[in-house]
């Protein structure tokens, strides 16, 4: 079978001329001579999509990638034709169709200038094994452009010259360059002359992508079923791109509760009860910061999910009780496998309400997984969703249990070569009855979708904790994602960064990788730079398999402790920074990672950078992923930030070395910046505290910064309870000024901030708060210049001579 897009012209097929137009509305039906039907719709003045049917008809439309709540409506759209195109005008985007051939180009409308065009463009290929097409589609590759994203893709950041395949897999050790591993996001960004754009293929069959790698000059897409059927979302910012396709495909329901952006500690498994208490006990007497423990697998009652291994656990809810009186959330996993056991009350009732997925013949597909021999729930059937759901009430309601974790829903069998389900099993598709050649790769996210309605649920009034393995786009409106089974190796470090930010491009912020490497054990050296890696990324666990070893901080000697409680602490100290960034993902899609690309497309030189990141908008950060380093070179973008650790400033634009020993990463802050900082605490709500700091680093121009807050669980926010604030800095040579702008009916405990100034060229002379000048001994002027201010202020003004 022909799989690829080669111009093998025996297997191909392509449109012929265009013999009818008509347009209805936001849509815009071209049809040619053999029958083929492109489907243009103008999503926004930005996005345009399209869908080609080979046989005159398009199936039902239907997405569980597409958000209800996108963004619709344009400014502008007008048809017009020429002799050889039809031409859709939109007040930022020029498309031409070619009345021939169906081809497309689009065009900047404002410059004019061309983004992208068809090569082929649509052609498909009839499937003589499965019925249907395989739907490809072909475009030029222009000059020096390159290609990013594509969800959780094991490689650099840059995907040009790369060819890969979207089918959700298990896959236990995967390396670097495996390729597809758990999930299937797919979606691309790309950028040539300074234009970004974006390319969204909305197909849950097997899709695959090629950019440059089988022709130097085609970049490609094509999927074993299904429609063609394509969104193209124009930037020309990168960062606009992720923004329209997260709103496309959704953003996070619900900011998660603060105390899930802490630090969790995990392992397959802790048991029984004393080990557990162990741990978390250990935590609190080395004073490492922790806000959740996990439960793998061996709390169950033989891996049957929903139950309780009473010999390891007699009593879940006091033992969930009591950590959470010790701080700790409790998050436990919970798999689609269902254990073939008639006296399992869940297996019981699923049989009898006919919930589990069956072959194409009849009988239920049985696979192995941790229990033995399993049936699977069809999670694409509403009522299996919510049949689901219900089943988290004891879990949630009852014992207290904070989170749940979504495993093996690729989903995974084993013993099978193919390591999951055989093409024939049929899905409901939510009334679009099909199989799992179509289902497969959105089957993990339906069952993360019933856990989060379950949690939801049964958490109220508080909010939903969800982590799941597989995933397909928009699953990030319902979960935060972890990369599955990695290994402890440098290698592996590197390639969790690499997908830290690749998964923030595409979509999907809320996630990080099992710190440390999950299959062997890491050395101190790698643990404690694993550490400071994931740290900033917004999912932060250390997980790793049963039989590696141990992997709690403390277990690599006293100078690796001392080196993740350093870090851990920092991660606890930028919260409010980390949840403000969260609060602008959910609000405008806004990744919270930033390749260098993203951050500064114009600067070719960020093209090609894999390993240094923005997190947020101001801090950057470039983890050490080799031994026995005492520094790193590394590319500072654009513009002047300071070190972190030493204050020096430093003028980006090149490439610089950096001194980082074992208990130093390079961190980078923005000048300008107004970064905000609790104190340590142990987790997140130890403490009620009366002030929080912002650190000011001076900058000789403006700079803007803002600090969210709210009250870091529950639904009040949505109401209006929350506080959003604008810090205006404006540094001259002997000046700084701070202007703050407060939205939102919120009111944090705290009164006070103290604002400690990084910096300054100057020495103050005189300081005024709100126009009245105030007395000099406030400011502690020995090592640190700083002051403590009521957090109402409206305008900071510091002179200096
Ligand atoms: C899978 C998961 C891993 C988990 C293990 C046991 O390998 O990826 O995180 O610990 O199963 O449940």
């Amino acid at each position: 079978m022909i799989v690829n897009t080669e111009l093998e012209q025996k297997g191909n097929l392509f449109p012929s001329e265009i013999i009818n137009y008509y347009k209805d509305v936001d849509k815009l039906y071209f049809t040619t001579k053999n029958n083929v039907v492109l489907k243009v719709t103008v999503v926004r003045d930005s996005v345009i999509r399209f869908r080609y049917a080979t046989t005159g008809k398009f199936e039902k439309d239907f997405s569980y990638g597409v958000t209800i709540h996108a963004s619709t409506g344009y400014n502008k759209l007008r048809v017009t034709e020429n002799e050889t195109h039809y031409i859709i005008t939109t007040s930022k985007l020029v498309c031409l169709v070619e009345k021939l051939s169906l081809q497309v180009s689009l065009y900047d409308a404002i410059d004019n200038k061309l983004i992208n065009e068809d090569e082929i463009g649509f052609h498909w290929e009839e499937s003589y094994e499965f019925g249907g097409d395989i739907v490809k589609m072909s475009k030029v590759c222009q000059k020096a452009e390159s290609y990013y994203g594509l969800g959780d893709k094991p490689v650099d950041v840059n995907l040009k010259g790369k060819r890969f395949e979207n089918w959700a897999t298990d896959s236990y050790a995967f390396g670097k360059n495996t390729d597809p591993i758990y999930k299937a996001i797919p979606f691309y960004t790309a950028i040539q002359d300074n234009k970004s754009y974006g390319v969204f293929f909305d197909n849950t069959f097997k899709t695959h992508f090629d950019f440059s790698h089988e022709r130097r000059n085609v970049t490609s897409f094509w999927a074993q079923g299904g429609e063609m059927n394509y969104y193209f979302i124009y930037g020309p910012k990168m960062e606009d791109v992720v923004k329209n396709y997260t709103d496309l495909t959704g953003k996070p329901h619900a900011l998660p509760p603060l105390w899930a952006l802490g630090f969790h500690q995990c392992k397959w498994s802790y048991y029984p009860e004393s080990n557990v208490k162990k741990v978390t006990n250990t935590f609190r007497d080395l004073k490492i910061p922790c806000d959740a423990i996990y439960l793998d697998i061996d709390y169950m009652d033989g891996f049957r999910c929903f139950t309780w291994d009473k010999k390891y656990f007699p009593d879940p809810k006091r033992m969930v009780t009591e950590l959470e009186d010790d701080g700790f959330k409790t998050v436990v996993i919970i798999d689609p496998g269902i254990k073939i056991d008639l006296e399992y009350d869940v297996f019981k009732e699923a049989l009898d309400k006919d919930y589990f997925c069956k072959r194409a013949d009849g009988p239920y597909i049985k696979g192995k997984v941790w229990p033995g021999e399993c049936y699977f729930p069809d999670f694409t059937r509403p009522e299996v969703r919510d049949w689901w759901s219900g089943l988290f009430q004891e879990l949630i309601e009852d014992i207290g249990v904070k989170g749940v974790w979504n495993d093996m829903n690729e989903p995974a069998v084993m013993d099978v070569p193919n390591k999951s389900f055989p093409d024939d099993v049929r899905h409901d598709f939510d009334g679009n009855p099909c199989s799992h050649r179509k289902a497969h790769n959105i089957y993990g996210t339906q069952m993360a979708r019933a856990t989060y309605h379950g949690l939801k649920k049964y958490a109220y009034p508080k909010r939903p904790f969800v982590i799941t393995r597989s995933a397909y786009s928009g699953a990030q409106r319902y979960t935060s994602t972890w990369m599955g089974d990695n290994v402890a190796t440098w290698e592996h470090l590197a390639i969790a960064n690499n997908q830290a930010q690749r998964m923030a491009m595409s979509g999907f912020s809320f996630a990080g990788s099992d710190i440390g490497g999950f299959a062997e054990q890491p050395q101190g050296e790698l643990f404690a730079r694993w550490i400071q890696l994931g740290v900033f990324h917004a999912f932060c666990r250390v997980h790793s398999s049963r039989d590696h070893g141990a992997q709690e901080p403390w277990v690599f000697g006293e100078e690796i402790t001392d080196i993740v409680r350093k870090f851990v602490e920092l991660r606890y100290q930028l919260l409010p920074y980390l949840y403000t960034s969260f609060w602008k993902y959910i609000n405008d899609g806004t990744p919270i990672l930033k390749s260098l690309v993203l951050y500064d497309q114009e600067d070719e030189a960020t093209h090609y950078r894999s390993d240094e990141f923005i997190y947020g908008e101001q801090i950057l950060v470039c983890p050490i992923q080799e031994p026995n380093a005492k520094g790193r070179r590394m590319y500072i973008p654009r513009g002047k930030w300071y070190n972190f650790w030493t204050d020096e400033l430093v003028e980006g634009g090149k490439e610089l070395w950096v001194d980082a020993d074992l208990d130093i990463m390079p961190i980078f802050i923005k000048e300008g910046t107004v970064l905000p900082k609790y104190p340590v605490q142990q987790f997140v709500g130890e403490m009620k505290f009366d002030e929080i700091t912002l650190d000011v680093y001076y900058k000789n121009g403006q700079e803007t910064s803002k600090l969210y807050d709210d009250a870091h669980d529950g639904y009040d926010y949505k109401k209006g309870r929350f506080s959003l604030r604008t810090f205006k800095v404006t540094g001259k040579k002997k000046e700084l000024i701070i202007q703050q702008h407060k939205r939102g009916e919120f009111n944090a405990n705290y009164t006070k901030f103290n604002i400690v100034f990084h910096n300054l060229p100057f020495a103050i002379t005189s300081i005024q708060i709100d126009n009245a000048a105030i007395k000099l001994e406030n400011i502690n002027t020995a090592e640190t210049q700083a002051i403590t201010i009521d957090k109402e202020f409206t305008e900071l003004h510091l002179f200096g001579n």
